[in-house]
């Protein structure tokens, strides 16, 4: 089969991206998939969740039963997700919580610890070529007491609104020198080198397309031409635009989303002292099942 994503083959494109506006969901609440035990899904769970991830790169669902570390591992193993990329501030079990960090000043450090919002990004944009994140699972235990909204948005549709104003958006952001991340440096030295790589890249195990990105602009470096930064203020105004394509949605308590690592962003929040919000989360080097 030839590649939709082969900017020499226009036919294969538009078939592909025929198909993929036909089925793209454009309402929050079909993405959402009720299941009583995420521990043992039953097949009619488990094919309502594949069948969004496969329209949408992503779904949500909705948890009855209460769910543990253990359990959320155990959800993921049933719809393919497998490896588990460990994560340095992950616990031992490579699934990370995510709740304001009071007292551990290298957890402060980042934003994810902290109640601030995040910009648009993509897991592990930061990660070597063979770390690729290419599923992630984000399990809400406690919402914020208010704020705390995430949106996300297929990439692939990030891929085919770009594609659509000018195919040499794509052939530049898939240069191997698109985006740099420098390297991030600790008392010790240099505690992660720098990673230069492309936004959107085919994955040469399934074909799949995947995509590096971050909205930030500190700690970043775009390639300084014309192409790249013209593609790189469309992503921006796309994402910052009202599509029919960016969901919306505050998760909470038992909800999670499970997706094939697309582009979401994250509110900034206000914690209940009570009960302050907590999410897990688990990064996996697997995208989901296609059934
Ligand atoms: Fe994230």
């Amino acid at each position: 089969m030839i590649s939709p994503y082969n900017l020499d083959n226009a036919d294969a494109y538009l078939d592909w991206r025929r198909l993929k506006l036909a089925h793209a969901i454009t309402h929050t609440d079909e993405l959402i998939v009720e299941i009583d035990d995420p521990c043992q899904l039953t097949d009619a769970e488990r094919t309502a969740l594949l069948s969004r991830s496969q329209r949408s790169n992503m779904v949500i669902y909705a948890a009855r039963k209460r769910i543990n570390e253990q359990g959320l591992q155990r959800l993921g193993a049933q719809l393919g997700l497998l490896r588990l990329d460990a994560n340095w501030l992950a616990g031992e079990m490579g699934i990370t919580r995510i709740t304001v960090s009071h007292n551990n000043s290298q957890r402060q450090a980042y934003i994810p610890y902290t109640d601030r919002a995040i910009k648009w990004h993509t897991d592990g944009y930061y990660n070597p070529p063979e770390r690729q994140i290419r599923a992630m699972l984000l399990h809400c235990a406690e919402r914020a007491g208010s704020g705390g909204e995430n949106r996300v948005m297929d990439h692939e549709i990030a891929y085919l609104t770009l594609r659509d104003a000018n195919p040499d958006y794509i052939r530049a952001l898939s240069a191997p020198d698109a985006m740099t991340i420098p390297a991030r440096n600790d008392e010790q030295g240099i505690a992660r080198a720098a990673q230069t790589g492309p936004v959107f890249f085919v994955d040469p195990e399934d074909g799949a397309l995947h995509m590096r990105y971050t909205a930030r602009t500190r700690s970043i470096e775009w390639k300084q031409d014309e192409t790249t930064q013209a593609a790189v203020a469309l992503l921006e105004q796309l994402l910052s635009s009202d599509s029919p394509h960016i969901h919306r949605l505050v998760l909470e308590p038992g909800m999670g989303l499970l997706c094939n690592n697309v582009l979401h962003d994250r509110s900034a929040f206000i914690d209940d002292p009570d009960l302050p919000r907590l999410l897990y989360r688990a990064r996996y080097l697997d995208r989901l099942a296609m059934n």
